[in-house]
């Protein structure tokens, strides 16, 4: 079937419209429709080619989403090498200086000559690749390879929208552009966060993603990869008058509608090359992707053709590397850290490294699902990473060189520092040491709380004062703080008479704090302030809330599954019990502030006793109740007004639950009987 002329124009008007737009939004970052109209413009151009194939164009966007597998990657001779450039191996400022001498030199320019320009530009850190345009159209994409001849890579490099398919303006008959394909960093973490909520492989790093992309067999696995590109040079071109200058390229390649990176310079001598070199390593840390250097190049093109090469160099181009942000090591242990607030992160012990501008020994391992995921185990070699101020990390394990003999990394069911039961809840990735206010690793951290003006309200109790009170051991638990006399603390820094006794005051004077404030004191975690009043509030004592489970916590408003674990956690662990009776030996205890129930609740009402209570005989708890009022039946009916219910309680609660009547446990009883 003959194509109409109408569907032909209105293919070729879309294809220019479609890449406008992509042009806009990779290139630019200046998005001109909205998506769903971008989707509009790239279904109804698919419509015209699936109904006239004769219309699919080499250059058509739909040719970006991948197709067919390929066989492997047919052989592409280079019309003009792809060369590699010198690097200069003196990371510091000399590097430029030795790289001008050498052009002055080779130009044979007398000192008194003025200085060289220089195209100076950012030396990414991915993918070589010569993109081929003719008359304007993308025909071919290869990969670098011996330099000589690479691989035809043209249907992923398709997939990649900042690359256009076809030119701007007036094209060339033959323009090659050379650039670099990577991932920024951005993209690589969301596409790792996708792999693993998919539960798929994670990328090691950016470079390798970007090289593993270009190299895919099957080029719809590369269209899913978010891959980027710069132009940074020219290969073969016929039938275009070359501009004078690399920045003159650089200038005419946006124009063509090729991305061209905004982090270059045309400067003059080598003391402006260390210029960018030192302002492009200041800002390193906060680009969206990877570079591992800047790369000068000598601006004039004439000059650079006088220059010409050596040893399949260029002598106009060096590299300018920067320190390395990626090392490679060996794992000599994996060990536990607990932080000030309990966190139990892994820490890969390593054989020491260069990376990122200093020596690195140890790097995070997070938490226990990230040493999972990275699979990372003692005696492995693993890449790691520091880059910036940041905490160096362990980016992946060379799986090749994994000893025979490598077992797998296991949490420690125990703190290392106190041997504390560690918690972890099922949904939250740090696990967490229960011991609190008695795990040294957070003892001033405990301390510094325990004294808080919301929570004790020790005045003058600071920072400064935990550190010497803790560090000259002085002081372990918080019991210990009342224990404080006057001749101990003479000895530290700034404590002389007065001021020992204004703390050694303000100490006695926080002894009967609200129970609300004592328990906030405690420093549970996820027990803030609010929660503490509502716990105070409805528990009464603390006797009652220790002995609660976390059915019965959740009862409490605003206490959900987290808190309850946290507070039961809490109070299971014997340590902690230890220093609230600690606590209590030295006549510190929270005094309950508002009453739950009036005398009204319990005077004259009819308890009925069913089970074993935890800690309560039957005649202690008969006694307690006929105390304050109440009488105790021996069986249930319309009358009785609560069921104190306790372990093994049988036809007596059953009763209960049919009639209705309120079933309390011990804590309940308690929590009435004080109120
Ligand atoms: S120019 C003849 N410029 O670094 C000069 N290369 O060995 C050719 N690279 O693999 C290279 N950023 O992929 C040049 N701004 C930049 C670059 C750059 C990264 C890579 C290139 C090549 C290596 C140079």
């Amino acid at each position: 079937m003959a194509v109409p002329r109408e569907a032909g124009q209105r293919a070729e008007f879309l294809r220019g419209e479609i890449e406008r737009h992509n042009h806009a939004y990779y290139v630019l970052d200046a998005p001109t429709v909205p998506d769903a109209e971008y989707d509009r413009l790239f279904r109804e151009l698919q419509a015209l080619e699936g109904e006239f194939p004769e219309l699919l164009t080499a250059d058509s966007p739909t040719q970006r989403v991948g197709g067919k597998p390929l066989d492997g990657f047919a052989p592409v001779r280079h019309a003009v090498p792809m060369l590699s450039i010198r690097t200069e191996t003196d990371t510091g400022p000399g590097g430029a200086a030795a790289f001008d001498a050498r052009v002055r030199k080779a130009l044979a320019l007398p000192e008194s000559a003025p200085p060289v320009e220089y195209a100076a530009e950012l030396k990414f850190d991915g993918l070589a690749i010569n993109l081929r345009y003719q008359h304007g159209v993308l025909v071919q994409a290869a990969t670098r390879g011996d330099g000589e001849t690479g691989e035809d890579v043209t249907q992923n490099i398709r997939t990649i929208r900042r690359i256009p398919l076809r030119l701007n303006g007036a094209a060339p008959e033959v323009l090659e552009v050379r650039g670099e394909v990577f991932m920024s960093r951005p993209d690589f973490e969301r596409y790792n966060e996708q792999q693993r909520r998919l539960g798929k492989p994670a990328l090691v790093n950016p470079r390798n993603g970007a090289a593993g992309s270009i190299r895919q067999i099957d080029p719809r696995m590369a269209a899913e990869r978010p891959l980027s590109f710069y132009a940074y040079g020219l290969g073969e071109t016929a039938g275009w008058p070359l501009p004078a200058t690399h920045g003159g390229v650089l200038d005419a390649l946006i124009g063509f509608g090729l991305p061209v990176c905004e982090h270059r310079v045309v400067v003059r001598g080598a003391g402006q090359l260390i210029e960018f070199h030192d302002r492009i390593l200041a800002m390193r840390d906060q680009l969206p992707f990877d570079i591992d250097g800047v790369v000068y190049k000598v601006n004039a093109l004439a000059l650079q053709q006088e220059l010409g090469f050596v040893s399949r160099e260029p002598r106009w181009a060096v590299a300018h590397k920067y320190p390395p942000q990626e090392a490679l090591t060996i794992v000599e242990a994996i060990e536990v850290q607990v932080g000030r607030t309990g966190a139990i992160t892994p820490v890969a012990r390593l054989a020491p490294v260069f990376v990122g501008g200093v020596t690195v020994t140890n790097a995070t391992l997070h938490n226990e699902d990230e040493v999972r995921r990275k699979d990372v185990r003692i005696g492995d070699t693993v890449i790691v990473r520091r880059a910036g101020d940041v905490i160096p990390e362990v980016v992946g394990v060379l799986a090749e060189r994994r000893p025979i003999l490598a077992p797998e990394f296991i949490m420690p069911k125990t703190c290392p520092v106190c041997g504390s039961a560690v918690e972890k809840p099922e949904d939250e990735a740090i696990a967490r040491c229960t011991g609190g206010l008695y795990c040294p690793a957070q003892r001033k951290q405990a301390l510094l709380h325990f004294a808080s003006r919301r929570a004790m309200d020790i005045e003058g109790l600071g920072e400064k004062l935990v550190d010497q009170l803790v560090d000259g051991d002085l002081v372990r638990t918080p019991v210990d703080l009342y224990r404080l006399d006057p001749e101990r603390l003479a000895g530290l820094e700034r404590m002389g008479g007065k001021s020992a006794n204004n703390l050694l005051a303000a100490i006695e004077r926080s002894k009967a704090p609200s129970l609300a404030r004592f328990i906030f004191a405690l420093g549970i975690r996820n027990v803030g302030e609010s929660t503490a009043k509502d716990l105070a509030r409805h528990f009464g004592s603390l006797e009652a809330l220790m002995v609660a489970d976390e059915t019965r916590l959740r009862q409490v408003p605003d206490v959900g599954p987290v808190v309850a674990a946290s507070i039961a956690h809490f109070f299971a662990e014997a340590h902690n019990r230890e220093v609230i009776d600690g606590l209590a030996k030295v006549s510190v205890r929270g005094t309950p502030s508002e009453p739950v129930a009036t005398d009204s609740e319990i005077v004259g009402k009819t308890f009925v006793l069913t089970g074993t209570l935890p800690s309560l005989t039957r005649d202690d708890a008969k006694a307690r109740i006929e105390s304050r009022g109440g009488k105790v039946a021996g069986s249930v009916s319309k009358k009785t007004d609560f069921v104190v219910a306790g372990a093994e309680a049988g036809s007596k609660l059953d009763k209960a639950r049919e009639l209705g009547v309120i079933i309390l446990d011990q804590a309940q009883l308690m929590e009435l009987l004080q109120s």
